[in-house]
């Protein structure tokens, strides 16, 4: 059996916080986060919950491939930081959306829309299901330290979503996941947060990400490369046959790093971290919807989505765009 990817839809918080407002609460500038970070700004969630968030994403992802919610036959959410831990986002999205299928969470933090699109896709493969809903969605804004100029500035609110068939034409021609345990913790968020905490007096940096960034940088920049060049060696394909890239968008520092690892031009890689920053699960799918619907993609284009997370979670899919 064959999978494709044939609808995507992205929702972001209205609210943009720019550069300069960091100032408010810790001693940065947009020239220091710019010209490390390559973000501008970042949209953060003050109205919208996850589950707004994630449904206004699975919608458009349905309505853009044609599908019904009766018709999807798997619900697989990817998030580390819901609205609560039960019922999960997957399954309040079944009710959103007007499914009847199973319905599942996974946290593979920023790698999360890449494991739920393997996950989908070798459901399809199986048989197991015809048509797949896949929702990547974090609000990073619920466990920020607004007052660590390190990592505040990084992240991002928003949601992604994609619909896979057994119906298309396979444009999924490569998928994998990987996983190296983060022995040193070196991006960790210890405690339970969610829309309504459950221990108030728990420590503010028990309850909020911290990280090393160097460790991450250096992993990230190694986990990528070795992903995108298993990917192509495993999927008969070169460099020069990949189109696009759509990394995980967390500094346009890795990427370049990246590019200059595989000996490939920058321009391929499609970036909208100035806009959005690090928006976790959600910015390969966030990223993947506005590649699609940007017109740049032709039949035949091959686009190569990418990530890494905390974990360490990483994993590389092909998909040649039959639209
Ligand atoms: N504004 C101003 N200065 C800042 C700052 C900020 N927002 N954040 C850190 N600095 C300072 C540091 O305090 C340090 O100052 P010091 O030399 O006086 O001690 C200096 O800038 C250099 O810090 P360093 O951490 O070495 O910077 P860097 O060039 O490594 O960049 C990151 C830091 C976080 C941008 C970078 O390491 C990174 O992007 N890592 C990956 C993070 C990531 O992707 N996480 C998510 C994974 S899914």
């Amino acid at each position: 059996m064959k999978a494709s990817v044939i609808g995507t839809g992205s929702a972001l918080p209205k609210t943009v916080v720019k550069n300069d407002d960091f100032k408010q609460w810790v001693d940065t500038d947009d020239e220091w986060i710019y010209s490390h970070t390559g973000i501008k700004e970042r949209r953060i969630a003050k109205d919208e919950t996850l589950i707004s968030l994630a449904a206004d994403a699975a919608k458009k992802a349905l309505a853009d491939a044609g599908v019904s919610g009766e018709e999807i036959d798997l619900i697989i959410a990817a998030t580390f930081t819901p609205d609560c831990f039960t019922p999960t986002l997957a399954c309040m999205l079944q009710n959103e959306v007007g499914a009847t299928c199973p319905a599942f969470d996974l946290n593979a933090a920023c790698s999360g829309f890449i494991y739920a699109l393997d996950v989908g896709y070798r459901y399809i493969k199986s048989g197991a299901a015809k048509k797949v809903l896949i929702v990547a969605a974090d609000m990073l804004s619920r466990v920020t330290n607004f007052s660590d100029r390190g990592t505040c500035v990084l992240f991002g609110d928003g949601a992604g979503a994609a619909v896979l068939s057994a119906q298309g034409e396979g444009n999924i021609i490569y998928s994998k996941t990987e996983a190296e345990s983060d022995t040193k913790f070196s991006l960790r968020i210890p405690g339970l947060y969610s829309r309504f905490p459950l221990n108030e007096s728990l420590p503010k940096e028990e309850s909020v990400v911290s990280m090393d960034g160097n460790e991450i940088y250096m992993n990230a920049v190694r986990t990528m490369t070795r992903d995108i060049k298993k990917a192509l060696s495993e999927s008969g394909l070169t460099i020069s046959d990949i189109d696009y890239i759509v990394p995980h968008q967390a500094n346009s520092r890795i990427i370049d790093a990246v590019a200059i690892k595989l000996k490939m031009l920058k321009e391929k890689f499609f970036m909208n971290m100035p806009k959005y920053g690090n928006t976790s699960a959600a910015s390969v799918a966030i990223a993947l919807d506005e590649l699609s619907k940007s017109g740049m993609l032709r039949k035949g284009t091959h686009v190569a989505l990418c990530a890494f997370g905390g974990g360490f979670t990483s994993g590389c899919a092909i998909l040649e765009w039959a639209k």
